[in-house]
């Protein structure tokens, strides 16, 4: 099933300006459908320089492919990670350096697997319904800039496959 998304600038003929992108959903190994969707991703990206417009595409097709609980970026702002675009239910606005997975990844900058986020001390549970998570920091500089974010209905549902594959992704986004 592909989703469908039409691009129509109000100011031009419909026959000449009519634009869409099919976001071909694959369903197999967990491998192929991050390599099926990698390159979309990258289509996706290419030729739009706006942060917040390729952030909100990279998080609405992963969405789209894997259908996970939430997933979603918090960017560092003025030393808080500050909600960024996110496919899920509505979540916490910011969290602090050391805070819950997300602040802890921040701190640690490196990526965070949890299996059972009740057994992670200071989760922040913006929703029930979340049982694990996987946080990716993204470096510039030397410095964290962002996390991207990922929660799962399910226990244990992330490995370093997600991992392995949600890192090439990120870097994907010029920050
Ligand atoms: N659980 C995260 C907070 C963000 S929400 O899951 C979207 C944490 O512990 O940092």
């Amino acid at each position: 099933m592909g989703l469908l998304v039409h691009c129509i600038p109000s100011s031009l003929p419909l026959q000449e300006n009519f634009m869409s992108e099919d976001l071909n959903i694959l369903k197999g190994s967990k491998t192929e459908e991050y390599q099926s969707l990698i390159p979309q991703i990258k289509g996706l990206l290419t030729g739009e320089a706006d942060l917040v417009a390729n952030m909100a595409n990279v998080v609405a097709a992963l969405k789209e492919q894997f259908q996970w609980l939430w997933v979603g970026i918090y960017v560092v702002k003025d030393n808080e990670l500050v909600l960024a675009p996110f496919q899920g239910p509505v979540a916490c606005t910011r969290i602090q350096k050391g805070r819950g997975v997300c602040g802890s990844c921040w701190q640690q900058a490196k990526a965070l697997i949890v299996a059972d986020v009740e057994k992670f001390p200071g989760h922040i549970a913006c929703s029930s319904l979340s049982k694990s998570e996987i946080v990716i920091p993204v470096i510039k500089d030397g410095e964290v800039v962002a996390v991207l974010d990922v929660d799962s209905e399910e226990y244990n549902f992330f490995d370093d496959t997600d991992k392995q594959f949600l890192e090439e992704i990120v870097g994907l986004i010029n920050f």
